[in-house]
């Protein structure tokens, strides 16, 4: 089968068509022929050689897919040949073909193009886990999220519109915060307008958020404790600004907050299904009735992934950028 296949690690221009063996299928899997799949940050740093894929994940770039079941393995009851599926993936999308754990599928709703659906379960389960599940956002609270025009920020923005949670972001242009807004966040800040956590405390009435979720790292850390409502939560999921700093821990215990990190590739395959349970539980019936659905930036065939790469490299992008695989 055809995929995109890296030599050896490097610039955008490493990313070229292969032919590579097809998966083998296991008795709890499916076998997708995959129509779309959608870059991820996490992508950029695997093709340099940053972020090697989990034990026994395929070595192949792509997090995510949209498809039709092909064949099922022998324990696998529920899905047939020809059904329509979102797979949460931990390598393999970048290719005709791929295998996932029945428990990582999710039906792909009539309400979604193949372009939407290809870039919906990483975000959106991103997005899930980390505000309502590790950071178990109460009803009525309110959340900060970082990167607000990113993939995971624009599933997040939508998550919390639905959930009737307040949702402030930030983001790094103008136009960026403007389509925050648009999509349901109750206050953008522009983080190159000065500090953001004053502002944050401003917009919450001097209580704080309940969560905050960042992919920054180091260099907010700092500010986002002094964001925190008491009893809040920072979940960390990304380290764009550093993996180091320094923390107050008077802060942390006085108001009783808990710094969480979390990766979503690493999971087991047992709690990525019972984490696309519970989301599809809660959010399936927005996203079958065209309340939430993926923001598109851009659309390529395979075959140009290196420019899908630069211009997630370049943060022009808002929402997610897709690959048309077949
Ligand atoms: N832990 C997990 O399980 C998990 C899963 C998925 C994603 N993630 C993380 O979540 C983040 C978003 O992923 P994504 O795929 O949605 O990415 P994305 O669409 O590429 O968006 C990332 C955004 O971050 C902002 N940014 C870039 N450099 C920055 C900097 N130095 N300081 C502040 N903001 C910066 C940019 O927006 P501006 O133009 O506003 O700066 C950019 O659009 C990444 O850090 C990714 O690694 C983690």
């Amino acid at each position: 089968m055809k995929a995109i296949v890296i030599e050896a690690p490097g610039a955008e221009d490493v990313l070229r068509i292969g032919e590579v063996p097809p998966p083998e299928l296991g008795a709890s899997e499916l076998l997708i022929r995959v129509r779309t799949t959608a870059l991820n940050r996490a992508d950029l740093l695997q093709r340099q050689g940053l972020y090697p894929p989990p034990p026994g994940a395929s070595p192949l770039l792509g997090l995510e897919c949209a498809g039709e079941v092909i064949a099922v393995g022998s324990d696998v009851a529920a899905w047939s040949a020809g059904d329509r599926v979102m797979a949460l993936l931990a390598g393999g999308a970048y290719a005709e073909q791929v295998v996932v754990h029945h428990g990582s599928a999710m039906r792909m709703p009539e309400s979604l193009s193949w372009e939407e659906a290809g870039a919906l379960p990483e975000v959106f389960l991103t997005a899930y886990l980390n505000l309502f599940e590790l950071g178990a956002v109460p009803d009525g609270g309110s959340v900060l999220i970082h990167g607000g025009g990113s993939g995971v920020g624009t599933a997040a923005i939508q998550l919390c519109k639905e959930a009737g949670i307040r949702c402030i972001v930030t983001a790094g242009s103008e136009a960026k915060l403007a389509r925050c807004r648009e999509l349901g966040a109750s206050a953008a800040i522009d983080y190159n307008a000065g500090d953001f956590a004053p502002k944050v405390i401003e917009a919450t009435g001097k209580r704080g958020v309940d969560v905050v979720l960042d992919c920054v790292g180091g260099r907010y850390l700092a500010q986002n404790i002094d964001c925190l409502a008491l009893d809040g939560k920072l979940v960390v999921i990304g380290l764009i600004g550093g993996a180091k700093a320094e923390i107050n821990l008077a802060k942390l215990l006085m108001r009783r907050l808990q710094v969480i990190g979390s990766t979503l590739r690493t999971r087991s395959v047992e709690q990525k299904q019972a984490l696309v349970t519970s989301f599809v539980a809660r959010f399936g019936d927005a996203i079958a009735a065209g309340r939430i659905k993926p923001i598109i930036e851009k659309v390529f065939p395979l075959a140009e992934a290196p420019a899908a790469h630069r211009l997630m490299q370049s943060s022009a992008h808002f929402g997610k950028i897709v690959l048309r695989v077949s």
